[in-house]
Formats: C-alpha cells, sequence, structure tokens
C-alpha cells in the first residue's frame, strides 16, 4: 500500500501520480491535499510519515513545490528515509543503497512525464540488502556518543 499527500504546490503532479497509480492497479491512500488552495506541508508530511511508521503503508510519495520542505519534515522521523529526487538514476540508487521507504519531488520542478518515470523506478527497484548498505542505515538512526 502507497501513502501519497502533497501541498498545494504539488497538487497538479499528484494527480497525475494517481493517474499512474490507478493505471498500474497500485493500491494507495491519499491524504491529500484536495484542491491548489494553500496548506502547510508538513501537516501533509506528517500523514503519510505516521502511516508508515503505524505498518498501514509500506512506501509513501510527497509532493510540495520544490520537495524540500516535505522531505525535510519527514526525515525528522526515526525510520523514514524520504529522498527527493528530479532524476531516475537517483530514484534507483536510493532504493538500492538507501531501502528510501518515501519517495519525495517538486512539483514545480519535475514535469509529470518524468516524474511517473522516476515513481516506477523507485516503486520497482528492490534494496539491494548489501550488508554495507544495512550498516549505514542502521547507523542513520543510532544515537551519537
Ligand atoms: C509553497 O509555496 C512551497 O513553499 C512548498 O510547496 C514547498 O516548495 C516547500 O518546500
Amino acid at each position: 500500500m502507497i501513502a501519497v499527500a502533497c501541498d498545494h504546490g504539488g497538487f497538479e503532479l499528484k494527480q497525475e501520480i494517481l493517474k499512474y497509480l490507478n493505471e498500474k492497479e497500485i493500491p494507495y491512500i491519499d491524504f491529500g491535499c484536495d484542491s491548489t488552495q494553500a496548506v502547510d506541508y508538513p501537516v501533509y508530511a506528517r500523514k503519510v510519515v505516521h502511516a508508515i511508521l503505524d505498518g498501514k503503508c509500506d512506501k509513501g510519495v510527497l509532493i510540495c513545490g520544490t520537495g524540500i520542505g516535505i522531505s525535510i519534515t519527514a526525515n525528522r522521523y526515526r525510520g523514514i528515509r524520504a529522498a527527493l529526487c528530479s532524476d531516475c538514476f537517483s530514484a534507483e540508487a536510493t532504493r538500492q543503497h538507501n531501502d528510501a521507504n518515501i519517495l519525495a519531488m517538486g512539483g514545480r520542478v519535475v514535469g509529470p512525464g518524468l516524474a511517473v518515470k522516476i515513481l516506477d523506478t523507485f516503486l520497482n527497484t528492490p534494496f539491494s540488502e548489501g550488508e554495507r548498505h544495512k550498516n549505514r542505515i542502521r547507523l542513520i538512526d543510532e544515537p551519537e556518543e
């Protein structure tokens, strides 16, 4: 199950993302927002974060104008690895190396065609399971001494 949310800056791109998920029959929950009326991106980032941390969803997609604010918010939570991607290489690498569980994109940065390819890459690339990558992911959440 994929958790999807955006702010007003990501609303239009989110419609393209939902179209893709519908076409591919990939189950998702849309946590809003529902229009281009201005809203606060942290509110929507947290909805996707909690859906993942509660085990309701296994991956998420977050979209704001740049993808920056919404990914900064998501990455404040332990266990969340939100990757801001504007290209397919990064989307593939962040799944393989970081086991990213949220894809963040900027609705004012990437066009719909590229965004859908980035999402397709993200969803279809498995984590490498490499020991060095597992160790680095563990280190992300480890408290400093
Ligand atoms: C909203 O205008 C914009 O600041 C927001 O969508 C996002 O880009 C923040 O990082």
